[in-house]
């Protein structure tokens, strides 16, 4: 996690722009409802960039990164108000045969390297400190699948955001100045039924994903349908495509028949990805969806907001929230 500068009042971000990793490892938890829980969880975030900076230190070429983010129902008990002005919980979509999930989870740790082992003790020292007061929901561990290819054969990331226009996709700015460095993000854990994808020919796989599988050059217009994925998540506003920044991994078990894509997403409005969603699962127009969705299927679906490095490490100075305006469930149903 970078370092604040004191001096400098612009927020720093996480470390939400690190680029494309060989290892990633996503753990999601959810915090057990009662206030010791809460304060443990509070403490950890104060002290992450201590923890970062003590396992990165050990291999500094490894490039290890971490962020943190938290799901709406958590925000104002850990961290009081004002909140993030557009978290909420992810939103569930059905349409047909078709349906994101929404799985709800209160935290996110993304954690990004070159090796896995860096990722592996990042995640090991962070339960230390706070196995007793969450359970985990969902430990995935990503891996670089040749030229940065999804499971499916398809390179992933290509059109990703770069520099300025990252920076722009992802990080709040002046719409929420209090929150300014801060990032959306969404997952959603998807597995694939691969002997059907596999029994397709190749131009239908193409025609899909709205690119060629082994050169990954972009299908022409006159060719690409208007379903496929690249497609329907073009987000065009006032004439200006609104992008989004992505760090999709491959994960699975061979031996367990299962093959999947850990989809995650960084905006600076929910709303882009959430749109991109809308265009996947119920079409653009309606039932021009992605066909992508015949072939893979998600089991998970969360948001979370990314504060600032600056937010965290300011934590450790704040006064922790008052819990009488926002209790944990626990304490809710005894004062009820
Ligand atoms: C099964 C899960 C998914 C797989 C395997 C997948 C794979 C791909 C591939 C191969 C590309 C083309 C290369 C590239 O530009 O990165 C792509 C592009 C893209 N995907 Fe996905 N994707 C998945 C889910 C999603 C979801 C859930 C979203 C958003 C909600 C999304 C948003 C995008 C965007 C914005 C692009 C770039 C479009 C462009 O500007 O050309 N993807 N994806």
């Amino acid at each position: 996690m970078n370092l604040p500068s004191e001096q400098n009042s612009i927020p720093v971000p996480q470390p939400v722009l690190a680029p494309l990793t060989s290892a990633a490892i996503f753990l999601v938890v959810s915090i057990k409802p009662d206030r010791e829980s809460y304060a443990t969880v509070r403490s950890l975030c104060a002290d992450l960039p201590g923890i970062f900076r003590a396992v990165d230190f050990r291999r500094v070429e490894g490039g290890l990164s971490c962020v943190a983010a938290f799901g709406s129902d958590v925000w104002d008990r850990l961290f009081g108000k004002p909140r993030p002005a557009e978290l909420h919980p992810f939103r569930e979509i059905r349409s047909g045969e078709r349906h994101a999930v929404s799985t709800p989870a209160d935290l996110l740790f993304h954690i990004r390297a070159r090796r896995m082992d860096l990722c592996f003790e990042m995640v090991t020292q962070i339960m230390e400190r706070i196995k007793g007061a969450v359970q985990a929901v969902d430990e995935t561990h990503g891996f670089r699948y040749f030229e940065d290819r999804d499971l499916l054969g398809f390179v992933d990331g290509t059109e990703n955001p770069r520099a300025g226009a990252a920076l722009d996709a992802a990080l709040v700015a002046g719409e929420d100045p209090r929150f300014a460095g801060g990032s959306y993000v969404i997952i959603q854990k998807y597995l694939h039924d691969m002997s059907r994808w596999n029994a397709l020919p190749i131009e239908a796989q193409e025609q899909i994903i709205g690119r060629k599988k082994l050169s990954d050059i972009e299908l022409s217009d006159a060719v690409k349908p208007t379903s496929a994925h690249n497609a329907l998540t073009t987000i065009v506003e006032n004439g200006k495509e609104v992008k989004i920044l992505r760090d999709n991994m491959p994960f699975g078990k061979p031996g367990q028949g299962e093959f999947g894509t850990y989809f995650i997403g960084y905006s600076r409005s929910p709303r882009t990805t959430e749109q991109m969603l809308e265009n996947m699962f119920i079409g653009r127009p309606p039932g021009n969806y992605d066909r992508l969705l015949d072939f893979s299927r998600a089991v998970t679906g969360s948001l979370f907001f990314a504060p600032s490095a600056t937010f965290l490490e300011n934590l450790g100075d704040a006064e922790p929230p008052t819990t009488a305006d926002n209790p944990p469930p626990e304490l809710n149903q005894t004062s009820s």
